[in-house]
C-alpha cells in the first residue's frame, strides 16, 4: 500500500530502513533512497525500470557537503554552490569511494544538489545519509510534479509520497560538469543558463542529444507523452493534421475555440516563463491522459528558465 502524507518521522524511519520514499523538490518530485545504501539504490532502478547505465543525482544538506561526496571541488564548483544552492543546480564532481558505483552507473564523478524545498531540506537535515534520487516516473515518461502524479504510476510499488503541494520550479535542475578548465552544461533546467554564464562567464553548453558518456541519461526521447506530441506553429500544424481529435499545448493564446482543437492547455496567459515551467508537466499529463489523437506544441521564448521548457518540449515530440 501507498500512502501519502506530510509526516516527516515517518519518511525518514522508511529511508533509514532502506525503503524508497518519495519526496518534493522544487523541480520536480523523487523517488528518494539512502544513497550510502547498495541496496536500496538498486530498489530505484528496478522501480523506476530505469536501465542501470543512467546515474543518480544524490541530494545533500549543505555546501560543506560537496567535500564530503566529492575528491576534489573546482573553484567554480564552490562559486556556484555559494550562489545557487538551495536550489535547481546539480554538479557533477569526481566521486568519494563512499559513493557506491551503483549510484553513479560506474562513472567516474557524481551529481550532487541541495534541493530548495523546505520539506527536502528538513528530511535531508534529519538523515546521517544523502538521498539518491531520480524523477519518480517510470523511466522516459513525463516527470511528476504533484504528488498524485507519483501515486498514479508507482502505487502499491512504494510505502510513501512525502506531500510537499506542487514543485514551484516545475523542470528538473540545471546539471554542470566540469572537465579540465571548462565549465559544461550538461542540461537546461531549473536555474537559467544566464545565471550560471554571470557566476562563470566562460561555461559553455554542451547539451547530449544522445547517449553521451557524461550524462547517459539525456536521452534525445524522454520526457515524453504516450501519445505523439508534434512541435512547431499551432496554426500550421493544425492545417497539416486535419480530423484528428487534437490538442493544443500553447504558450500564452488559448486555441480552445479554434475548429479541429479539441482541448487546449494554456502554460501562461500572461506570458509568464517561469509560470509556464511551472505549468509544463502537469498540463502535458492532462493532454496525454484526455481523450484525444494528437498534441500540437509550440516552443515559448527562448530565453531564461524558457530554455528549458523548449528542450523539454523538443524532448517530448522526438520518436
Ligand atoms: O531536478 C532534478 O534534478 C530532479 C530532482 C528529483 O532532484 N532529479 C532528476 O533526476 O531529474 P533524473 O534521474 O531524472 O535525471 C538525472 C540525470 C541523469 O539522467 C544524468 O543525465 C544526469 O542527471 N546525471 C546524474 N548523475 C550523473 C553523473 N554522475 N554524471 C553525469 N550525469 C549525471
Ligand atoms: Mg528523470
Amino acid at each position: 500500500m501507498t500512502v501519502i502524507g506530510s509526516d516527516l518521522n515517518e519518511a525518514a524511519r522508511l529511508l533509514t530502513a532502506g525503503q524508497l520514499v518519495a519526496i518534493p523538490t522544487e523541480t520536480v518530485y523523487g523517488l528518494a533512497a539512502n544513497a550510502l545504501n547498495p541496496e536500496a539504490v538498486l530498489r530505484i532502478f528496478e522501480v523506476k525500470e530505469r536501465p542501470s547505465f543512467d546515474p543518480l543525482i544524490v541530494h545533500v544538506n549543505s555546501i560543506a557537503a560537496l567535500q564530503e561526496y566529492a575528491s576534489s571541488v573546482p573553484p567554480q564548483a564552490l562559486a556556484l554552490a555559494q550562489e545557487f544552492w538551495p536550489g535547481p543546480l546539480t554538479l557533477v564532481l569526481p566521486k568519494k569511494d563512499i559513493i557506491p558505483d551503483l549510484v553513479t552507473s560506474g562513472l567516474p564523478g557524481v551529481g550532487l544538489r541541495m534541493p530548495a524545498h523546505p520539506l527536502a531540506l528538513s528530511l535531508l537535515r534529519q538523515l546521517p545519509f544523502p538521498l539518491a534520487a531520480p524523477s519518480a516516473n517510470p523511466f522516459g515518461y513525463i516527470s511528476p510534479t504533484l504528488p498524485q502524479h507519483v501515486y498514479r504510476q508507482l502505487q502499491g510499488k512504494i510505502p510513501y509520497i512525502l506531500d510537499g503541494g506542487p514543485c514551484t520550479i516545475g523542470v528538473e535542475s540545471t546539471i554542470v560538469g566540469f572537465e579540465g578548465d571548462e565549465v559544461l552544461v550538461y542540461r537546461l533546467g531549473g536555474l537559467p543558463f544566464e545565471h550560471i554564464q554571470r557566476i562563470v562567464p566562460g561555461a559553455q553548453l554542451r547539451l547530449n542529444a544522445s547517449s553521451n558518456p557524461a550524462a547517459p541519461g539525456m536521452l534525445l526521447s524522454h520526457y515524453a507523452p504516450r501519445k505523439p506530441l508534434l512541435l512547431g506553429e499551432i496554426e500550421k500544424l493544425l492545417e497539416m493534421h486535419p480530423g484528428r481529435r487534437t490538442a493544443v499545448l500553447s504558450f500564452r493564446r488559448d486555441f480552445s475555440d479554434i475548429p479541429g482543437v479539441s482541448a487546449c492547455e494554456v502554460l501562461s496567459p500572461s506570458g509568464d516563463l517561469h509560470e509556464a515551467a511551472a505549468h509544463l508537466f502537469a498540463a502535458m499529463r492532462r493532454l496525454d491522459e484526455a481523450d484525444l489523437d494528437l498534441i500540437l506544441a509550440e516552443p515559448v521564448p527562448d530565453t531564461g528558465i524558457g530554455r528549458a521548457v523548449n528542450d523539454r518540449l523538443r524532448r517530448a515530440s522526438a520518436e
